[in-house]
């Protein structure tokens, strides 16, 4: 039952502030009457240990009002919306109560024995409840023999003078009168709490000491013979003046953590008319024993000379948020002691060998969100205690030298290259960066002892090819999501960045435009656990891509189409979401492993969806079933039968919506069909012409099999009956041992049209622009269109423009691009048998030929 009611509770609570609807209930152990117009404590059974009343109407609480609940433990009364009347001995039926909560609501009266018989109350919460100095002074507290924390506040308090009774709260460790009106503190009022130690003491934003001056030597010093853990004076405003005064008044007092935050000390960027603090201004805390200073957001623009000379136990320093622009030498002389220094969000701009001297402990340095484009290369080799340095988020476009500390963080700067030196770190961030080259990935991997490297969002993507020493690489954790490996292994070169390393757990490989994964490229990471391919353009997995001891794998939007299950076996955890299924019976294996596999499947059966056949677009793979994919059958029937969970309409609805993109491919084809059977009647003749070929294809020799598997099966008459064209290319039609320019040269004339499928193979490729630029002036010679360009793959027109022959070609002429999409493959084949037949200008002819090649394409 605690469970159902739970999950009950936490929807009737998120609902209940906006739409006032009330859970007003209770079991056995707790209540909970949230907004539910209560105007007195309602009637709840004895063993009830919480009882939870905010945001109600109670306007009284006397003896009556609560029943005799001795195991109540909390008491939640805050936020009532009439103002609050509190009769003596009010809680009298509450022995036991821990937590007396009635912060926010307006106590109109309070009588100095309503709290009187809370001997167990170890928490008190009056914040922003409207008291005032009366209740210190009146002795409202007396007796509460266990309390430890009081909390005050949020209310209008301008003095603190202390009832006596405060010196018999033993247990108080813990008081807090932020955000009230106390303007000064003197030794006299707080006299009740010498001889203690308190854990937390607050005088945050009361604008303390603000307008007072001068009555430092009468008010002495407020915290006289106590201990104070935190003293927190935050957000007061303070000058230096204010903080000299301060620390003077205060000194000998224990405190050990003191936030002077929010302050308004420093001339700030381009001022002069206020100070900087000076050597002066924390030199009466040299007895205090501070260990934790915080002065972060302040103004402060120069760190003077000493500033800190007389902290000798200091451990952490914050100065992040100022405007620090300046370290002045001996800035840091006498921090004997201090381990952790941040810097974080100043106004940095360089670092010099002598910034951080005399911080012969420091451990770690935070720098980042400064503006640091250059550092001077001895800034932290003296610092022998250093192992973590964050220069995140500067403006660093080279370094010289890395610090050869364990954790080193880089991330968001501008480097484009790093230093090859002897390094030692275990853990290295350099995200967001502009890397580039393969080499810093191999130098970064050969480091010793590196556990984690994270290049996330940079541009490796080329690659100067080089024998590496695969060692006994250390790396445990690889980060190289957001880069360009497509580009550096479709060169075929770095296929072995990953060789050695044998302790790899982790690898991101996320976003990455892959469409391959070289051959044995994970073959050494015996270790590896999860992998992430997330977001690239797989379209097949084979099981020797993946790791053998992998367990987690991601490989969520990609094109894998019709995924082997069979790979997935060994895995704990998958994430195979937002591919492109393909359902045909082909696929019938991987579903019915989806159905009954064990292992975990991140998200959700809507992120699985069939993308192929059109009827099929946008249903999820759990709702197909595989009946009637016979297992001798699978490759005759593609039909599959279908489950649709809600109505016909929505099937309808969600066809009619992607019709127009989706069903193009199928329509043309249609269309198609209907032409042809028109034309039937209406035989093309062909014409005789001198030409030997229909086309010579000319492609890079590297692309044969895909020109052979989209052309060529489609097209040329050889590979098909169906198919009228008389093809030419090198592999097949030139003649053996002939000289290759004068092959090139008898293609290119006894051709009808030249076909250039130009990729990135081609363009690299001699032959292929000779045959191109031949062509070319062919063209010009006979004046007409006999050069067809057809742009393969992700070719941008600046790639194209590199090259003189292209370049002259482009500017002047039209050029086709293969489709990216596979239905529009059919379409685009057939503009491109349309072109090959179509006569140059020169002879003006019937272009309407042979249309009905395209019923060989389908
Ligand atoms: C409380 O009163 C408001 C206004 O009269 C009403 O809309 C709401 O339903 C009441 N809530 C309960 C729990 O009775
Ligand atoms: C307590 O308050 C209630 C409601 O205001 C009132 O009816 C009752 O008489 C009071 N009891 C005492 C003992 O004052
Ligand atoms: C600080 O103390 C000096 C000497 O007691 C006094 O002259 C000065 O006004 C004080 N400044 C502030 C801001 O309290
Ligand atoms: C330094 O201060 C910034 C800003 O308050 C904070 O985000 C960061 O975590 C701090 N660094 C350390 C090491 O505490
Ligand atoms: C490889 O490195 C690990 C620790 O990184 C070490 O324990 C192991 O002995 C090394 N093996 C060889 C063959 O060097
Ligand atoms: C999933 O498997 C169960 C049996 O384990 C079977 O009853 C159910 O029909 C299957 N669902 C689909 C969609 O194949
Ligand atoms: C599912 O897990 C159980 C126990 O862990 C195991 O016996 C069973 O073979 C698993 N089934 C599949 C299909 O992996």
């Amino acid at each position: 039952m605690g469970d159902h009611l739970d999950l009950l509770l936490g929807m009737v609570l998120m609902t209940s502030p906006v739409f006032g609807i009330s859970p007003c209930w209770f079991d056995g152990r707790m209540a909970i009457y949230h907004f539910c117009n209560l105007t007195q404590v309602p009637q709840v059974v004895s063993t009830t240990e919480r009882l939870l009343l905010s945001f109600n109407y109670i306007r009284t609480l006397n003896t009556s009002s609560f029943p005799f609940l001795e195991k109540l433990q909390l008491l939640e009364l805050g936020t009532q919306y009439t103002r609050l009347t509190i009769d003596r001995e009010a809680f009298r039926n509450l022995p036991n109560l821990r937590v007396l909560d009635l912060g926010g609501s307006q106590i109109d009266f309070l009588h100095p024995d309503a709290f009187q018989g809370l001997s167990h109350l170890l928490e008190l919460r009056l914040f922003s409840c409207g008291l005032s100095d009366i209740v210190l002074k009146d002795g409202y507290f007396r007796n509460l023999k266990s309390l430890t924390r009081l909390d005050l506040s949020i209310n209008q308090i301008s003095s603190l003078y202390l009832h006596p009774s405060f010196q018999e709260l033993n247990f108080l460790k813990s008081i807090d009168f932020s955000l009230n009106e106390i303007h000064t503190l003197c030794e006299s009022e707080l006299t009740p709490l010498q001889g203690k130690t308190l854990s937390f003491f607050s005088l945050a934003k009361n604008k303390l000491y603000k307008t007072s001056s001068g009555d430092w030597g009468k008010c002495m010093n407020p915290f006289r013979n106590m201990v104070l853990e935190t003293l927190d004076v935050s957000g007061n405003g303070w000058t230096v003046d204010t903080t000299g005064n301060f620390s003077n008044a205060i000194s000998g007092s224990q405190i050990f953590s003191l936030n002077l935050a929010h302050h308004v000390m420093g001339s700030g960027f381009g001022f002069n008319n206020i100070k900087d603090p000076d050597q002066n201004t924390f030199a009466g805390l040299a007895r205090s024993s501070v260990i934790h200073l915080d002065l972060s957001h302040g103004f402060i623009f120069s760190l003077n000379s000493l500033l800190f000379g007389t902290l000798k136990d200091l451990k952490v320093l914050n100065l992040a948020h100022n405007k620090i622009n300046k370290i002045t030498d001996q800035a840091f002389y006498g921090l004997d002691n201090l381990q952790i220094l941040n810097m974080s969000y100043n106004l940095l701009g360089e670092l010099y060998n002598s910034n951080f001297h005399g911080l012969t402990k420091v451990a770690y340095i935070d720098l980042q969100k400064n503006h640091i484009g250059i550092i001077q290369d001895q800034t932290f080799t003296s610092l022998r205690k250093l192992n973590t340095l964050d220069l995140r988020d500067n403006a660093l476009k080279t370094l010289n030298f890395i610090p050869s500390i364990s954790t080193i963080f880089l991330g968001s700067n501008k480097l484009v290259t790093l230093p090859k030196i002897n390094l030692r770190a275990t853990f290295i961030s350099l995200s967001e960066n502009r890397l580039e080259n393969m080499d810093d990935l191999y130098f970064l991997l050969q480091v010793p002892h590196l556990q984690v490297l994270i290049l996330n969002q940079n541009r490796l993507s080329s690659c100067n090819h080089r024998p590496t020493s695969a060692k006994n690489l250390s790396i445990e954790q690889l980060f190289l999501g957001e880069n360009m490996l497509q580009l550096a292994w479709e060169t075929e070169l770095c296929w072995d960045v990953f060789k050695g390393l044998s302790h790899l757990q982790i690898l991101y490989l996320n976003n990455n435009h892959l469409n391959f994964l070289p051959p044995g490229i994970f073959s050494d990471l015996t270790a590896l656990r999860g992998l992430s391919l997330n977001s690239n353009r797989l379209t097949v997995l084979s099981s020797d891509d993946l790791p053998s001891n992998l367990e987690i794998l991601d490989v969520s939007r990609n094109q894998l189409l019709v995924p082997n299950p069979d790979l997935f076996v060994s895995l704990s955890a998958l994430d195979i979401t937002h591919n492109g299924f393909i359902c045909v019976c082909e696929l019938s294996p991987f579903i019915n492993w989806l159905n009954q596999t064990n292992i975990t499947l991140f998200g959700s059966p809507a992120d699985m969806v069939c993308t192929y056949p059109d009827s099929f677009s946008g249903i999820s793979l759990s709702s197909i079933s595989t009946e009637g994919c016979d297992e001798e059958e699978v490759l005759k029937s593609l039909a599959f039968s279908l489950f649709i969970l809600f109505t016909v309409a929505v099937t309808l609805f969600l066809t009619a919506v992607l019709m127009v993109i989706k069903l193009r491919g199928f329509c043309f084809i249609c269309y198609k069909t209907a032409q042809r059977l028109v034309f039937k009647d209406h035989p093309q003749e062909t014409e005789a012409d001198t030409y030997k070929y229909d086309a010579y294809l000319c492609f890079s020799s590297k692309d044969f099999e895909w020109v052979q598997n989209a052309l060529l099966k489609h097209l040329d008459a050889q590979y098909s009956d169906k198919n009228r064209f008389n093809l030419c290319f090198e592999e097949r039609d030139f003649v053996p041992g002939e000289n290759h320019i004068a092959n090139i040269q008898d293609a290119v004339l006894r051709s009808r049209k030249i076909v250039c499928l130009v990729s990135r193979h081609f363009l690299r490729d001699g032959w292929c622009l000779e045959a191109f630029s031949y062509a070319q002036g062919r063209c010009l010679s006979d004046l007409n269109n006999a050069l067809i360009m057809v742009v393969l793959g992700s070719l941008s027109q600046y790639q194209l423009m590199k090259h003189q022959s292209i370049r002259g070609f482009v500017q002047k002429q039209q050029y086709l691009r293969w489709p990216e999409d596979l239905q529009d493959v059919g379409w685009f084949l057939n503009k491109l048998c349309q072109q090959i037949v179509k006569k140059g200008k020169k002879k003006k002819k019937d272009n309407n030929i042979q249309l009905q090649t395209i019923a060989t394409i389908s």
